[in-house]
C-alpha cells in the first residue's frame, strides 16, 4: 500500500510518500519533502497565523509534486510525472485534519480533498498528535529507534537492530503546542492520562528563549547552550512544576514566570544565558521523565514511545535512557529519528498506513481544536 501524505498544521508544509508491505510493521519512507516558513516567524519572534497560512499556499503544490517525483526517483519538478505517479502509484491520500492553526490546516485539507476528488482516491484523515507517536514505526535504518545507550543516540550503526515497538506502551508527546501522556493498548484503544494545564514544554522553551533574546524556535539553541556547560558547576535551579503531584498533569507557565523574575535585574552575559538554559532544560526534563515512569509503573508496562519536536533534543533522550532505565530495568524507550520528531508528513503517512481508516472527502473538516477522542 502506497500513501501520499500531507501535513500543514502549523508553519511546515510537508508531503511524503510512504509504503507498507503486508508482512511488515515498519513503514518505508519513499520521499519526505518539507518547506518551512520558520525564517519569517523568526523575524516576529513567534508565529503569526496569517503569515503561516499565506506561506502554506505558496508551498503546498511544489511540495506535493516534489514528493511524488522523488518517490519514483525522478528529481525534476515535472507536474506530468507527478500526475502519473498520483494516478498510478498511490492507493490513498492521508492528511492532518487537526489540531493546528485553522488557516494552515485548511490549505492541506482542501488541497487533499480536491486531489482525492480529481483522482478518485480514498482519504485518510489523521490526528497530528497521534502521528507524532507513531513516527516510531518508520523504518529509519538506524539503531536510534530504541535508545540503548548514549552512543546509540548520536551514532547510526551499520547493522541496525530491527526492533519494533510493541503494545502496550506509554506515549509521551512533547511538542510546541502539546504535552500529553497516553496509555496505548492498541493503535485505536488508548487512554489519555494527562497533559499540560497551560503552556506546552516546547512553548515554554520558545517563550523563555524570547526572554533570553535567543532565536525562534529556541529549543535547539537552548539544547546547544545547555550542552556547552554540562560538565561545569551550575548554581542556578528552577522549580520543576508539579513534580510531586501523583497525577499525570504538567504545567510550564510558572517556569516562564520564574525565569522572567530571575533575569529581570540581571546583566545577561553569555555564561549566564548558558546556565539558565541548562537549569530550564533540567526543570522541564525532570518532570517529563518522572511522570512517564510513574505512568509505566501504574499501568504495568515498560515500553515508552516518545514523539514531538522536543524529542529532537539528545539531552532529553539521554536523560530518559539513564533515569527511566534505572527505575524500570526492562524499559524499552523509543524515539523517532530527528527528522521525524519535528513536524513532517512521513509521520502522517505512517499513522495512516498502520490505521488506514478512510472517510468520504466531503465529510472531512479541518479541526483546529482536535484532541483525543
Ligand atoms: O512537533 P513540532 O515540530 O511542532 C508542533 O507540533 O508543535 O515541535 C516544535 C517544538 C518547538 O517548540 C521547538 O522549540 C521544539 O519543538 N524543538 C526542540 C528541539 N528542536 C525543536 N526543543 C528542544 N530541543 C530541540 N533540539
Ligand atoms: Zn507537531
Amino acid at each position: 500500500m502506497k500513501i501520499l501524505s500531507v501535513e500543514t498544521s502549523c508553519d511546515e508544509t510537508s508531503a511524503a510518500v510512504v509504503e507498507r508491505s503486508e508482512s511488515d510493521q515498519f513503514i518505508k519512507v519513499l520521499s519526505n519533502i518539507t518547506a518551512t516558513s520558520l525564517a519569517i516567524h523568526a523575524t516576529t519572534g513567534g508565529i503569526i497565523p496569517e503569515n503561516a497560512a499565506r506561506e502554506q499556499v505558496k508551498f503546498i503544490m511544489p511540495v506535493i509534486v516534489k514528493a511524488l517525483n522523488e518517490s519514483r526517483s525522478t528529481n525534476h519538478e515535472s507536474w506530468e510525472e507527478a500526475y502519473n505517479s498520483l494516478k498510478n502509484d498511490i492507493d490513498a491520500i492521508a492528511v492532518t485534519y487537526g489540531p493546528g492553526l485553522i488557516g494552515s490546516l485548511l490549505i492541506g485539507v482542501e488541497t487533499v480533498k480536491t486531489l482525492a476528488f480529481a483522482f478518485d482516491k480514498p482519504v485518510i484523515p489523521v490526528n497530528h498528535l497521534l502521528a507524532h507517536i507513531f513516527a516510531n514505526f518508520i523504518d529509519t535504518n538506524m539503531s536510534l529507534r530504541e535508545i540503548e545507550d548514549d552512543e546509540a543516540i548520536s551514532k547510526p550503526t551499520a547493522n541496525p537492530k530491527p526492533l519494533t515497538p510493541s503494545f502496550p506502551f506509554i506515549g509521551l508527546i512533547v511538542s510546541g503546542g502539546h504535552t500529553d501522556l497516553l496509555y496505548f493498548e492498541s493503535i485505536e484503544k488508548y487512554t489519555w492520562l494527562g497533559g499540560t494545564r497551560d503552556d506546552a514544554a516546547g512553548e515554554a522553551l520558545d517563550k523563555i528563549g524570547r526572554l533570553l533574546n535567543l532565536p525562534y524556535p529556541a529549543g535547539p539553541e537552548i539544547e546547544k547552550r545547555a550542552k556547552s556547560i554540562q560538565n561545569s558547576k551550575n548554581n542556578i535551579k528552577f522549580h520543576s512544576p508539579l513534580l510531586a503531584s501523583d497525577d499525570f498533569d504538567f504545567s510550564f507557565s510558572g517556569l516562564k514566570a520564574e525565569v522572567s523574575r530571575f533575569v529581570a535585574e540581571k546583566d545577561l552575559t553569555n555564561k549566564l544565558i548558558n546556565e539558565i538554559c541548562y537549569a530550564v532544560q533540567d526543570a522541564i526534563f525532570k518532570v517529563l521523565i518522572k511522570k512517564t515512569v510513574q505512568a509505566c509503573v501504574k499501568y504495568g508496562c515498560s515500553t515508552i514511545l516518545l514523539g514531538g519536536g522536543v524529542t529532537a533534543n539528545k539531552t532529553l533522550l539521554g536523560e530518559f535512557n539513564l533515569t527511566a532505565k534505572s527505575q524500570l530495568p526492562n524499559a524499552k524507550i523509543f524515539a523517532p529519528e530527528r527528522q521525524y520528531s519535528t513536524d513532517n508528513a512521513a509521520m502522517i503517512g505512517a499513522y495512516a498506513a498502520l490505521n488506514p481508516k478512510t472517510k468520504p472527502w466531503n465529510k472531512i473538516e479541518s479541526t483546529p481544536d482536535l484532541y483525543f477522542n
